[in-house]
Order: C-alpha cells, then structure tokens, then sequence
C-alpha cells in the first residue's frame, strides 16, 4: 500500500519531538497501519539547520503554504502554534482536502467551532489530543473511554509549567521567576509564558475539556481565569500546615444552575492522589456517573510525550481514511446537531470554599469583629488560626478556611473585612476544592 503523506509545520520543540518518534517509530507504526507513514514536506523557520530530517528525502520549506497546497500529502500537522497564521493555514489545508492534526490548544479553543464546520463540509478529520494534557491521552478518554457516562465534573492540572512552578516553590523554597526560567530553557513553557502562569494556557484546555464532557460549544471568552503569580511561599506554607497543597486547577461542573468552568490557585487535600502530582507532570480527574472518579497522569509537555499524543492522531486519522461520515466519532464527541446551549455560571454565582488570609491589628476582639462579619453573611467558618506575630512587630496573619457559599456572598464579606482600620490591605482569597 502507498505510504500516507504528512506534512509537517513547524519543527520547533513539538515537530522535532514528532520528526524523532515518527522516524524512530516507524516499523511498530506501520505493523499498527499495515502502511507507511512518511514525513515528506517540513515548513519551518531555519529549516536548512535541521538535522533530524533527510534532506534528500524530505521537501524542506520556509513557507508553510506551500505545504497545505501541496497535492501529495494526505495530513498537515499544524505545531506552529498562535491564532491567525495557524487558523489560516489549517482553514487552507481543510480546504484543500487535507486531515489536519494539531496540538494547537489556543487555536481549537478560539476558532474550533468554524474548523470543526470546515472539516465536517469537506468530509476531512481534525485531531487534537495534543492539544490538552500533553502525552495522556485525555481526549479519547473523555471522549470515546466514558461516553456510556454522564460527565459531572472535571478538575485538572493541565499546565505543566505552572506546577512546576508551585512544586519547586514548596519544596525548595526558590522563587517564581528562577523557576519560570527554567521551565522556559527546558521547553515547557509557551512562546508567551504568561499564558503558563496566568492561566490563559490552562482556560483553552479547560474550555476543550468542558466542551466534549457537556456537548457544549467552545466558549474560551466565558472560562473564569486567574494565574498563579500572586501566590507567595506564606500561602503555600499555611496550606501546608492545614493539610492542603496548593495547585493551579482547571475546574468544569454541571450543576442545576448550569456549568462551571474556572482556572485558579484552589487549595487540595494532600491525601488526594491529584495533590501529590507534581513538576511537569499533568493529572486529569474526570467523575463520571457511572464510572465514578478516574485519573489520567502523564507528562503535560516536553518534545516527545506531546508528540506521542500527534503521532497518535496520525495513526487515528489514518484509520479513519475509510470510514464513512456517519460512522466517524464525531470531532468534538457529540453529534453536531445535539449540542446544547446549557448556561456558563459567572464566577459570582459558583459555589466555593475558600483559604483566606488577612493581616490584622493584633489586638483583642479584632477576630471576633471579623467572625461577626462572616456570621452575618452567612458563611460558615471551618477553621481558624492565628499566626505569631514576629518580635516588635503589632500585625499577625489571620488564615481561614470558610466553608462552601456562593462566590458573591463570600465577596461582600470580604469587602466589608478589607474596610475595617485594623485589616491592612486585601484580604488573599484562594479557592478550596475537596474533590471527594
Ligand atoms: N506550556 C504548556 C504547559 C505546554 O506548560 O503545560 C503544554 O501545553
């Protein structure tokens, strides 16, 4: 049989890791397809330094429209990353009949509804397992693995660079920019890292997820998002001394109201397995109805655990190459005409516990006046704990645990803290998940 053509854009971290697996994979893919798979037109910048590729063998480019128009191949992979030069060129190679597979995150989250339509039209398959999570093969899983389930919650960590970050700050106490470096140099870390650390990168997986456990449309603009730059070794520490870890998490919920999808610092049990995952390293906690709680664990990025997940869409989109539409998985996991309209929750209206730490005049009655505030608002406090004050200093850190309460409820009573004269400065809100 003829050897299945790819081409490939970009051969920066991710391409060279997916050039390396395919070249050394090659044999075991091909017993898996009873076909070749060959990399045979590359787009990338510098191209002509490479020197994972056959140049002989291979047609090398700068311009990566010359791959997508190129009549021979059968799959593009898009791992240039970005919206608008990605979204153009996947748009062209759809159009020029072209299956595309991407680990594209930002792309899938922001333009995937018209990409998806695109595809459907022309009959042509696009894959992104690579897209969240890495290496763990979290798509399929949702998906296909628990579609005889009724999803009710996800919670991840789904950025590798953000809990390497946290890992390396509560055991070895280093600071937030040494480590950021780090992550960087070793590749993990986005062209704009503050897509990592503040939650941007987390809320296109997130909105991914949330879309094919609900058969809902991609809705990027309505994830709540808050990174973890704010949190200090204090935070991590006290949380640490009430038996919780901090993590980076990406949240999705059905409730009556309707959905929940939200990225920020919570605050999780240490005896969850999830709180236990650390460096680069991803989890995925997904609840199912009748399945009950599963956990996917795997490496989140780096060169070859995400090209295990592209090459992987190569081999599916293969498969595929027969299979007639009405048979096909559908892209995003539901058939396109049963997708629903179910309402995102505003942040205001999520329920949630929360860490709170303020800093107080240490002075009697000042708890009191505070725990008043809350009583009237409602709130139920779980624990309190007061924190020496250090020599000749009159201020103490008073830490809180409050218990579940709508977001609202919760922001009116710490606005009303935050205005008392012995509270200096804002109160830290970080959320609280159980995840029982
Ligand atoms: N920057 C991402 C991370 C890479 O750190 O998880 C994988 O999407």
């Amino acid at each position: 049989m003829n050897a299945v053509k790819v081409g490939l854009l970009g051969l920066g971290t991710v391409g060279g890791g997916t050039a390396t697996v395919m070249l050394r994979n090659a044999d075991e893919i091909q017993r898996r397809l009873g076909r070749p798979v060959e990399i045979s037109h590359v787009a990338g910048l510098g191209i002509a330094d490479q020197t994972i590729l056959d140049a002989s063998k291979v047609k090398l480019t700068e311009d990566a429209f010359e791959v997508v128009t190129d009549p021979e191949i059968d799959i593009v992979v898009e791992l240039i990353g970005g919206y608008t030069l990605a979204k153009e060129l996947v748009m062209k190679a759809i159009e020029n009949g072209k299956h595309v597979v991407t680990a594209n995150k930002a792309l899938i989250a922001t333009h995937g509804q018209e990409i998806m339509q695109a595809a459907m039209a022309k009959g042509v398959n696009v894959a992104y397992e690579a897209s969240v999570a890495g290496g763990i093969p979290i798509i399929k899983a949702v998906r296909e693995g628990l579609a005889a389930n009724q999803i009710e919650w996800i919670a991840g960590i789904i950025n590798g660079t953000g809990n390497f970050i946290l890992t390396e700050m509560r055991d070895k106490g280093r600071g937030f920019d040494d480590v950021l470096k780090e992550a960087q140099q070793l590749g993990y870390a986005e062209a704009d890292p503050t897509f990592d650390v503040e939650g941007i990168d987390a809320a296109h997986k997130l909105t991914i997820l949330a879309s094919l456990a609900f058969g809902i449309e991609l809705q990027f603009d309505k994830c709540y998002t808050e990174g973890i730059s704010k949190i200090t070794t204090e935070d991590v520490t006290y949380a640490g001394e009430l038996g919780y870890r901090i993590k980076h998490l990406g949240i999705t919920r059905k409730t009556d109201k309707g959905i929940e999808m939200r990225v920020h610092p919570t605050l999780i049990p240490e005896k969850r397995l999830i709180a236990n995952v650390d460096g680069v390293m991803n989890a995925v906690l997904v609840y199912g109805d009748a399945v009950g709680p599963t956990l996917y664990y795997g490496a989140g990025a780096g060169a070859e655990p995400t090209a295990s997940a592209v090459v992987a869409d190569i081999i599916d989109t293969v498969r595929s190459f027969d299979e007639d539409a009405d048979s096909k998985v559908p892209l995003m996991g539901f058939k396109p005409d049963a997708m629903v309209d179910t309402p995102i929750l505003a942040i205001e209206e999520v329920e949630t516990a929360a860490y709170l730490r303020m800093t107080a005049l240490d002075k009697p009655g000042v708890l009191a006046e505070v725990s008043e505030v809350f009583a009237k608002h409602n709130i139920s406090i779980e624990a309190v704990v007061q924190h020496e004050p250090a020599e000749g200093v009159d201020r103490v850190h008073l830490v809180m645990v409050t218990q579940k309460d709508i977001e609202k409820n919760l922001d009116n009573a710490i606005a009303e803290v935050e205005g008392f004269d012995e509270i200096d400065g804002k109160v830290v809100r970080i959320r609280l998940e159980h995840l029982g």
